[in-house]
């Protein structure tokens, strides 16, 4: 985040206020004074305003293997349980970082500092995801070809993809499919797309992570050095490239 932003965050000052107050040497980020605006704070570091440490609300950063049967939302109206009931030890308000349907399973992010989890959706920084999908049926090569190169869905063709099969049985076909968009319900709208029904879904990995060592309906918390590599992923993309696409 944003050193003005932080301090704004942190109740200092607005942001304009803060600009100035860095103008001025008056923050210390880790002991030392600060006058670049542009500086990002990272989790953990320190930072004085003339001599006093801010406490900005304590960022929690937690990966949940969400059972099905489980909404992605802090409240629902109709009652269904959400995913923050698997949660009950934590006292902050946090936010699911995007969306797994009700019936789909797996990994999950959590957090309460806004500027992760709007980075981790960003289709901008393209973030790599995984999912475990058994769908109906033998699938054939073409149609696996047809998943990789992209297919037509009524929002517009999906990107390419990496997709290979995992295990087949005689009426199924258990298919592992990398995708780096979030579009809703779209790995169920890709299989469909080329004949296939989706009966199981499981999402198993998000950019490095994976699900090792958290149960189902369990969770933990992200280490520091995860979420500074998750921050860095969004960090390092080319925007030029980007804007080239665009
Ligand atoms: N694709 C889907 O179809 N559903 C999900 O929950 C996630 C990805």
């Amino acid at each position: 985040m944003r050193l003005a932003k932080y301090l704004a965050h942190a109740g200092i000052a607005s942001r304009r206020k803060a600009e100035t107050l860095i103008a001025e040497g008056r923050i210390k980020v880790n002991g030392e004074p600060v006058l670049e605006q542009g500086f990002m704070i990272k989790p953990g570091d320190q930072v004085e305003f003339d001599g006093q440490y801010l406490h900005s609300e304590a960022k929690i950063y937690i990966l949940l293997n969400k059972p099905a049967g489980y909404l992605s939302t802090v409240l629902d109206p109709q009652g269904r349980p959400t995913v923050i009931e698997l949660l009950g030890d934590i006292a902050e308000r946090i936010y699911p970082v995007g969306r797994l349907d009700f019936d789909t399973e797996g990994l999950l992010l959590l957090s309460n500092d806004g500027d992760f989890n709007n980075k981790m959706i960003h289709p901008r920084y393209q973030i790599g995801k995984k999912y475990q999908a058994w769908v109906e049926g033998r699938i054939e090569n073409h149609s696996l070809r047809q998943l990789e190169q992209g297919v037509n869905l009524d929002d517009g063709p999906t990107s390419p993809a990496k997709v290979r099969v995992l295990q087949r049985k005689s009426d199924m076909t258990l298919l592992e499919l990398e995708i780096h968009e979030g579009r809703k319900r779209q790995v169920k709208r890709m299989c469909l797309a080329v004949g296939h029904k989706v009966i199981n879904l499981k999402r198993s990995s998000f950019a490095f992570l994976d699900l090792q060592g958290v149960d189902s309906g369990k969770y933990r918390h992200l280490t520091m050095n995860e979420i500074e590599q998750l921050m860095s992923l969004a960090a390092n993309v080319n925007t030029n490239e980007i804007n080239r696409r665009v």
